[in-house]
């Protein structure tokens, strides 16, 4: 038996103010997204945008049903549907943030377990690391450069392409 230890590494942020522009637009375009956020069950608005390495800026927001299994997280809508629009491009920062009509949201949003296997995939088709800047409606910021460090040992295409029948 052995074991071995990883590590991993988080930026911390204040606030975002301490941001470079481009990662501070990331953020405004997921909060506008977050505000028509269709969540009329949770009340929990989530906004996600996405920079694509042909520069495009694609948001998406969740999307909630009255068979509540039927509706989608703010990054899957994103995603999904930067994928089908530019699906040579590679996605580089994601942006997620959220919005509460109970009481405003003063810590970051992470990713739900579904949202990072998705991300995961899309960062191993794009060919490039996939930095995640989350947010809440107001305070610090927190920024991983990669999927690897939100989801380490993820399930992924090659490992299923080795075992299934083509
Ligand atoms: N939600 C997201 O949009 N993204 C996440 O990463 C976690 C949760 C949504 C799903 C649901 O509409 C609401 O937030 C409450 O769970």
């Amino acid at each position: 038996m052995s074991k071995e230890i990883y590590q991993f590494e988080i930026s911390t942020y204040k606030s975002e103010s301490e941001l470079d522009q481009s990662d501070r637009e990331l953020l405004t375009q997921a909060h506008e997204a977050a505000s028509h956020a269709y969540a009329p069950y949770s009340h929990f608005k989530v906004g996600a945008a996405v920079r694509l390495n042909n520069g495009v800026i694609v948001t998406g927001n969740n999307q909630e049903n009255a068979a509540y299994p039927s509706g989608l997280c703010a990054e899957r809508v994103a995603l999904f549907f930067a994928n089908s629009k530019y699906p040579e491009s590679a996605p580089v920062a994601l942006a997620i943030t959220a919005i509460s009509e109970k009481t405003p949201i003063s810590e970051p949003i992470t990713p739900c377990g579904s949202c990072r296997q998705v991300m995961a995939e899309y960062e191993k088709k794009g060919g490039k690391d996939l930095r995640v800047i989350m947010r809440g409606q107001e305070g610090p910021v927190l920024i991983t450069h990669s999927m690897k460090v939100l989801l380490p040992f993820s399930f992924a295409d090659d490992l299923l392409l080795k075992y299934i029948s083509k």
